[in-house]
């Protein structure tokens, strides 16, 4: 993915060549020099640089190492020896690879960029539902952050949550914090989901349990920000207008939305999905500068711009501060080894699982 090249001019010519289709040349002009300056300085100090999928586009096609979605970055981070290895991801994505290779320095480009399913739970949280459902082991979606993450028996990414939540053999799972993801995972797995009340009293802890908890999901009512705007009647509308059109959505849509398309899945397997498929025109129901990095690398295929939903923190993430964590060292991400250990485990056990 990162460009190689010996001059500002020749990076100019490599973007132009990968993203005319999708940048407006005065900005592939503008982001040259930044682009072979965070190149140069990121051989120089031996970093590597992890990108999620949902990196705009001058930034994805240039600078990473390697792109992909969170499980693939997670492994990525746990496997090199590089170092300092630069996120540019949310602030969740960034922690994950500091637990899973606590002695690399890992930065984070933007201080802010967090996540509103992250933010959506506490440890004590987690705890609180351990005390009302004891016993039953806890699934928390990679998207929160490493104090929960401490409280689980074992995490999960949208591609492998149905094959985790399986792996439990147990009739009756904790899975947090998606409300969306919480039902998607439930109807592939035939169960059904109950949501308890935000931190009941112990004395109503029983009460609000139902008696007969096989095959349940006890779930928490987290969203994505950026997935719960998508509505099944977009996509009636956008079939309407373009009949032979291919729609696809990423788990963290509600179960309404992904069962009225024709593929879900992680952003890395859509990503897949678009370059195997021989239908002409997509509707992507994620983050919108997934679209521009497809289409970029798929210009025979047309994507049909519903609507342009950034994630505002994923958003965050800029070449200007990429380069800035390389020159300045920048943010650097800690996580508390009492709490690093405990997530560990859970991080672990999840890419036994796979
Ligand atoms: P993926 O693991 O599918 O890349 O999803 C991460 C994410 O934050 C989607 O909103
Ligand atoms: Fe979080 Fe949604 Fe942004 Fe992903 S797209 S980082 S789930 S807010």
């Amino acid at each position: 993915m990162s460009i190689r090249a010996a001059t500002v001019e020749e990076t100019y010519h490599l973007m132009v060549e990968k993203l005319s289709r999708v940048v407006p040349d005065a900005e592939l002009r503008y982001k040259a020099d930044l682009v072979f300056e965070i190149n140069r300085l990121k051989e120089e100090r031996g970093a590597i640089i992890l990108g999620h999928n949902y990196m705009e586009p001058a930034l994805y096609h240039t600078v990473p190492d390697v792109v992909g979605d969170s499980l693939e970055l997670s492994r990525k981070a746990a496997q090199t020896d590089r170092d300092p290895i630069v996120f540019c991801g949310v602030r969740f994505m960034a922690e994950t690879a500091k637990i899973l290779n606590p002695r690399r320095t890992v930065l984070l480009p933007a201080a802010r960029a967090g996540c509103s399913l992250a933010a959506s739970i506490t440890a004590e949280d987690v705890r609180e539902l351990k005390r009302q459902y004891p016993g039953v082991p806890v699934v928390t979606y990679v998207n929160c952050y490493a104090d929960v993450k401490a409280e689980t028996d074992v995490c999960c990414t949208s591609s492998n949550a149905a094959r985790v939540v399986e792996a439990l053999g147990s009739d009756c799972v904790i899975f947090l914090p998606d409300e969306y993801l919480a039902q998607n995972v439930a109807r592939e797995t035939g169960r059904q989901v109950i949501f308890p009340s935000k931190q009941p009293k112990s004395s109503d802890a029983r009460a609000a349990a139902p008696a007969n908890l096989h095959y349940h999901l006890i779930g928490w009512r987290g969203r994505c920000e950026v997935h719960e705007k998508f509505t099944v009647d977009d996509i009636v509308a956008v079939r309407k207008q373009f009949p032979d059109v291919v729609v696809l959505a990423h788990p963290e849509c509600s179960a309404e939305v992904v069962q009225a398309s024709d593929f879900s899945g992680s952003t890395t397997r859509m990503i897949e999905f678009v370059k195997k498929t021989k239908a002409p025109r997509f509707l992507l129901l994620t983050e919108c500068s997934m679209g521009d990095n497809i289409i970029a690398e798929n210009p025979d295929k047309e994507t049909v711009r519903l609507c342009s939903i950034r994630c505002p923190h994923m958003n965050e993430i800029t070449l200007e501060d990429t380069l800035a964590a390389l020159k300045h060292n920048r943010y650097v991400i800690d996580v508390p080894e009492e709490i690093r250990v405990r997530a560990r485990r859970a991080l672990d056990r999840m890419l036994e699982i796979g």
